[in-house]
């Protein structure tokens, strides 16, 4: 059990709105291990996001988690922003699509990375410099040392997101999440940062959660996949297996017409279903999918279908697996 680093037990996400409650994210638990990538994919809306930011504490001001998120076996849900805060940076990092979320355009490079160590690892200010150069030329920034007391927009965007990647990793998070982290890159600088993430996990044992579009990314990096619709799991299972033999309708939709998984070529973006995802604040009494797929019958009307243990040990929400016929 000691080499669970995060452990999600019905969490759920819901957000206020005038028009009444988002139900964002809905009854999910899985768990992540050391050393192990997990993907996490399904369409827009489907409640990535906000499954990572609740775990993080980073939910908007009308947003409410609830259940439980452990992380080392500490839990989350519910700590103040004090607590979270010495968390956050120490044990888990998230790096997002636009760097700038995470870095202060105002203040320089340097200053931004070496305050980490100064704050979460009580370093000297010559020792934080040290360390923090040494992650800036294991990220890959060329002549980091000269680059040092830049300012965020003298970067280019690729470099941005190696600093963001850098001040993620500087105090040797157990858990690092990337909510697409490599979208906004051209296609070279996404496959360095992708070996980058496979570096880190074989050399740090990091439990990395990789929030993607991208099957290909997904392929070359994970071990395993949450495939998310409607807030939920709908299926999570290896990698390999979702990719050799998917069981939910959903996720056999997805990968029908992504031809070539196995390759970082980057025509793998998520192909798109005809239908639409269900209305978060309505959502249908039986399963979520059920308005789009081929195999609907009058039990997944009106009942939700729970994960179903596979044959193989995964997991999957339909009725199908259960023996519906
Ligand atoms: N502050 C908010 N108030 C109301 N609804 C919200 C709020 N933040 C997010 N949502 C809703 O929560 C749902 C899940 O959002 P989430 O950001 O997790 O999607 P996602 O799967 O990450 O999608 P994408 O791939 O587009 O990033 C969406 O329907 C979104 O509109
Ligand atoms: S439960 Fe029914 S509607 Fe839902 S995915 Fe399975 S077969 Fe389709
Ligand atoms: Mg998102």
């Amino acid at each position: 059990m000691s080499d669970i680093i995060l452990e999600v037990k019905d969490l759920s996400v819901s957000f206020s709105t005038p028009e009444g409650p988002v139900n964002a994210v809905n009854n999910l638990s899985f768990i992540i291990k050391a050393g192990e990538a997990l993907g996490v994919v399904g369409e827009s809306g489907s409640g990535k996001s906000q499954t990572f930011l609740a775990i993080m504490g980073l939910l908007a001001t009308n947003g409410t988690a609830t259940g439980s998120a452990k992380l080392l076996g500490k839990e989350l849900i519910g700590l103040s922003t004090d607590e979270l805060n010495k968390i956050r940076g120490q044990s888990m990092s998230m790096i997002f699509q636009d760097p700038m979320t995470s870095l202060n355009p105002y203040m320089k490079v340097s200053k931004q990375l070496t305050e980490v160590l100064v704050l979460h690892r009580g370093m000297t200010e010559s020792e934080a410099r040290a360390e923090a150069l040494h992650m800036l030329d294991k990220v890959g920034i060329p002549e980091a040392k000269s680059r040092f007391d830049m300012y965020p927009h003298e970067f280019s965007g690729g470099m941005r997101q190696r600093v963001m990647i850098a001040m993620a990793l500087l105090c040797e998070p157990a858990l690092l999440i990337a909510d697409e982290p490599t979208t906004a890159l051209d296609v070279t600088i996404q496959a360095q940062i992708l070996d980058l993430m496979r570096d880190l996990k074989r050399e740090f044992n990091t439990a990395i959660v990789m929030i993607t579009h991208d099957l290909g990314v997904v392929a070359g990096l994970c071990d395993t996949l949450n495939v998310m619709y409607a807030g939920r799991i709908v299926e999570r299972a290896p990698v390999e297996d979702i990719y050799s033999g998917p069981r939910h309708p959903y996720t056999q939709g997805l990968l029908a017409s992504t031809p070539r998984l196995d390759e970082k070529s980057h025509n793998n973006e998520l192909v798109t279903i005809a239908g639409q995802p269900p209305n978060l604040q309505r959502l249908p009494e039986g399963c979520s999918f059920a308005p789009r797929c081929a195999h609907v019958k009058d039990r997944c009307l009106c009942e939700k279908p729970p994960l179903y243990s596979t044959p193989s040990g995964s997991q999957n929400a339909c009725h199908l697996e259960g023996g519906l016929s």
